[in-house]
């Protein structure tokens, strides 16, 4: 059997989505030969400029609380992490955040904490969403990032107005999934999480962890076909960093390889999905200064810089080396907007940036035209 060539499989890809299979996806995330990899991934800038144009949507990130009930063994927010200072941040100053993203024209705000299941909690998020739709139009969308959740709190915090929701399945493989949480841990309810978050009218994002230990190219091609079958709209995922307080504290990692498979992935799901809104994440700024202009030139969309005040970001570690811990937000957007720049891009101000495949799946509908809602 002959193998197609690189070149050939990228038109290929080019062309429609959905057209590689498993193998030849793994064949691309695997990529190791520079030219390859640039091949690949002016391939996938080509399908980002007809799906959404050399533009960048802002998403403002608030790391609203740090207090987590589960323990995934790769996380520095787990449970079992005595070292960390718990904290929740008041009502009125995470709208303020959120207030100080809209004001600066960015398309959306996220809310991101551990996980808490809990009445208060949810009342909590619902207060703190209906104050922000009371003031942000139909061009300012709250996207929420809270973990796993019944399907009730999930349709409570939609009615107050929240219209997205990230959720990653970190990694589409259940065993590998086993051997990175506790036992208790469920993979298949984290799946019905998404599917229940799709069934209430959510846009839905989920992700995955890259370069996890013991994951393969397939298992990372099968996270693309994962997004696929889920028909996820949104996606951010990150290489994976140990964190020295955690069960995977002491994994090697190569950082220069987890880049190149974060930006393997990255265009790899470009190539394959072409509609769907894909983030340039942090994590890749840990692994080089210019990480996330690097993942928007393979085909990323989104960025999310932190607006988070300053004193908290330290207590906010997934992994090592979080960078802007010192910054101020009014810094990180000034420092974003310059990236942007320096790629020849421009920022979506005051755009929604709504997922071109969210629109596509809900069709012409009039719960599309609102979606913000
Ligand atoms: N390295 C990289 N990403 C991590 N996350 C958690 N811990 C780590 C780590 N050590 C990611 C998970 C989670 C998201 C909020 O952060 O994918 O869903
Ligand atoms: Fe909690 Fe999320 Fe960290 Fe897991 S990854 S310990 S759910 S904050
Ligand atoms: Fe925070 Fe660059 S994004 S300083």
């Amino acid at each position: 059997m002959t193998t197609e060539p690189t070149e050939s499989l990228l038109e290929r890809a080019k062309a429609a989505p959905g057209a590689l299979s498993r193998a030849e996806l793994a064949r691309l995330v695997a990529l190791r030969d520079p030219a390859e990899r640039e091949a690949l991934y002016a391939a996938a800038y080509e399908v980002k400029l007809r799906a959404t144009g050399p533009r960048v949507s802002l998403r403002g990130l608030v790391e609203i609380g740090n207090a987590c009930a589960k323990n995934c063994l790769y996380c520095g927010l787990r449970r079992g992490n005595a070292n960390v200072r718990r904290y929740e941040i008041p009502e009125g100053d995470v709208v303020r955040m959120a207030r100080w993203a809209w004001e600066r024209r960015f398309g959306s705000v996220v809310l991101q904490s551990g996980e808490i299941e809990s009445d208060a909690n949810t009342e909590r998020i619902v207060r703190i969403v209906r104050a922000i739709r009371a003031f942000g139009g139909e061009d300012f969308a709250v996207v929420l990032s809270l973990g796993e959740q019944t399907e009730e709190v999930y349709r409570a915090w939609r009615e107050a107005g929240a219209a997205r929701y990230l959720l990653r399945i970190e990694t589409s493989n259940p065993a590998l999934y086993g051997t990175l949480h506790p036992a208790d841990h469920s993979w298949a309810r984290r799946r019905d999480c998404l599917r229940a978050l799709r069934r209430l009218g959510y846009q839905v994002g989920s992700g995955v962890m890259i370069g996890l230990p013991g994951q393969t190219a397939e298992d990372l091609a099968g996270d693309i076909a994962f997004f696929r079958d889920e028909d996820i709209d949104m996606i951010g995922m990150g290489p994976f960093l140990p964190h020295g307080e955690t069960p995977l504290g002491g994994v090697a990692v190569d950082r220069a390889r987890q880049l190149e498979l974060g930006l393997n992935m990255v265009a790899a799901t470009r190539l394959q999905l072409h509609d769907r809104n894909l983030a340039a994440t942090t994590v890749l700024q840990v692994l080089a200064p210019d990480g996330r202009e690097r993942a928007l030139r393979a085909g990323a969309n989104v960025m999310m810089p932190n607006v988070t005040d300053t004193g908290y970001r330290r207590n906010y570690r997934l992994y090592e080396d979080k960078p802007c811990l010192e910054d101020t937000s009014e810094q990180c957007l000034g420092c974003l907007s310059r990236r942007v720049a320096s790629i020849g891009e421009t920022i979506a101000w005051g755009e929604p940036g709504t997922s071109p495949h969210f629109l596509a799946r809900r069709g012409s509908s009039r719960e599309a035209a609102a979606e913000p809602r």
